[in-house]
């Protein structure tokens, strides 16, 4: 409990501090939250949303969990979307992965994790589809590759929930945006423009990773 009292501490000087320069903020922010953004990223502690945007509380709606992974069939991060999406009416849904991510690289590794594999299988199988691009790389280079493909592929998966497909059928205006944030320098960096509209399926990539993954499969 040691330990934790200065965490405690830590958050009492900070209501302190921003009380200081706005009285009003905590209340104002207790009645509503009005965010522009949603924040899709890996759980990682070394990248934190708020502090690498410089946003404040009430500015960004956040889901992490480990590689950043949208799976069609996980209800968290769709109920997280449909919220963000239909409630919250945000404008921006950034993906954010991060180089040197220790999740894309257990699912490069040949090995058992444990229940992480399952949570992986997606990068796995995205790893075999782009095998001939990544078996050129030293490790820790395709590591960076797949964490790349990996975002990109996240990105597409939420442009084709029925979730943004509505929105954007409605006339909603709503970005997806494709990043990776570097651990060692701290800058953030856009992988490809904005989606701001439906995408055909499958992208003419996948078409290409599709029929390699056949020639591959074991
Ligand atoms: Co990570």
């Amino acid at each position: 409990m040691d330990a934790l009292n200065e965490l405690l501490e830590n958050n009492r000087a900070w209501a302190n501090s921003i009380n200081a320069n706005d009285p009003d903020f905590f209340r104002k922010l207790a009645n509503q939250q009005n965010p522009e953004y949603l924040w899709i990223g890996c759980s990682d502690s070394r990248v934190p949303a708020n502090q690498i945007t410089g946003l404040a509380p009430g500015e960004i709606f956040v889901h992490r969990n480990v590689a950043n992974i949208v799976a069609e069939t996980d209800f968290n991060v769709l109920a997280v979307l449909q919220y963000a999406v239909d409630v919250l009416k945000i404008r921006h849904i950034i993906i954010c992965g991060h180089y040197g991510c220790g999740g894309v690289q257990a699912a490069l590794e040949n090995f058992r994790h444990g229940m992480i594999d399952n949570w992986l299988a997606g990068i796995r199988s995205l790893s075999r589809m782009h095998r001939t691009e990544l078996e050129a790389l030293e490790p820790a280079a395709a590591v960076d590759r797949l964490c790349e493909l990996n975002v990109l592929a996240q990105a597409r998966h939420v442009a084709r929930t029925t979730i943004l497909e509505d929105a954007w059928e409605r006339g909603q205006k709503i970005s997806i945006h494709s990043w990776i944030y570097r651990l060692d320098n701290g800058l953030i960096t856009p992988l490809r423009s904005p989606i701001h509209a439906p995408i055909d399926f499958p992208a003419p990539e996948e078409k290409i990773a599709a029929g390699d993954e056949l020639l591959n499969s074991d």
